[in-house]
């Protein structure tokens, strides 16, 4: 099970990070394989729609993401993980999303499908200070379309409301233990029906 995993918080050891962390030792103590990039340890660029992706399906920005996209081909479940900022996932998250513009051009104008479509799953791991019962509506769409430009089916995720402090996940009744348990389940290679998520209430 090949697992890739991006932290997309600004805030090293911070809540993103230490559910994340949690997330990742579960998949460790299953003997599952994951690879965790920090999106803010480095340079990904927003699209620039420059329209260079409309002819070959291959971004032209010369920064990160050129190690990033074979990564994204290869995985097998890729998990984002971003706290709410302003009611969508960091801006950083964001950029590595519109970069998937490349992938979606393929799909869609291309023609051209990963060749395991269907086959690969996609998680989402999110929290935010406020507690309204929206808190996760847009950004699970967004989400839900990134993993859509990929070919991943976007499973759902764990959502926590009222963490703000650095650290505060820690004080949470059960966010890293589920965290820990949805690592293990994916590590295990269950099938994604038996993970221990919040399924996509997207329509
Ligand atoms: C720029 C900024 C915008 C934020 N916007 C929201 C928001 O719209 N809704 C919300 O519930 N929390 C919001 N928060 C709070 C963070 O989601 C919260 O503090 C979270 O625990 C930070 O996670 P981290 O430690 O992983 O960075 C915002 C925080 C910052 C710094």
């Amino acid at each position: 099970m090949r697992v890739l995993a991006f932290q997309g918080s600004p805030r090293p050891g911070g809540n993103t990070d230490l559910l994340l962390r949690a997330f990742l030792e579960g998949i460790e103590e299953a003997g599952g394989e994951a690879e965790k990039i920090d999106l803010y340890r480095l340079r990904v660029e927003p699209c620039l729609e420059c329209g260079k992706c409309d002819h070959t399906g291959e971004c032209i920005i010369p920064d990160d993401m050129r190690d990033i996209y074979p990564k994204l081909d290869q995985a097998q479940v890729i998990v984002v993980a971003s706290p709410i900022f302003f009611y969508n996932v960091t801006s950083r998250t964001q950029a590595l999303i519109e970069r998937s513009q490349a992938c979606w051009i393929r799909k869609y104008v291309l023609k051209k499908p990963h060749p395991r479509a269907g086959e690969r799953q996609g998680i989402f791991l999110s929290l935010g200070a406020t507690k309204g019962r929206r808190l996760f509506e847009g950004v699970q769409r967004v989400v839900r379309y990134f993993f859509d430009a990929l070919d991943v089916n976007y499973q759902g995720g764990l959502f926590y409301r009222g963490i703000e402090e650095k650290g505060a996940i820690r004080s949470h009744p059960s966010a890293l233990k589920e965290a820990f348990s949805l690592g293990r389940a994916v590590g295990e290679g269950l099938s994604p029906e038996n993970w221990p998520l919040t399924r996509d209430p997207c329509p």
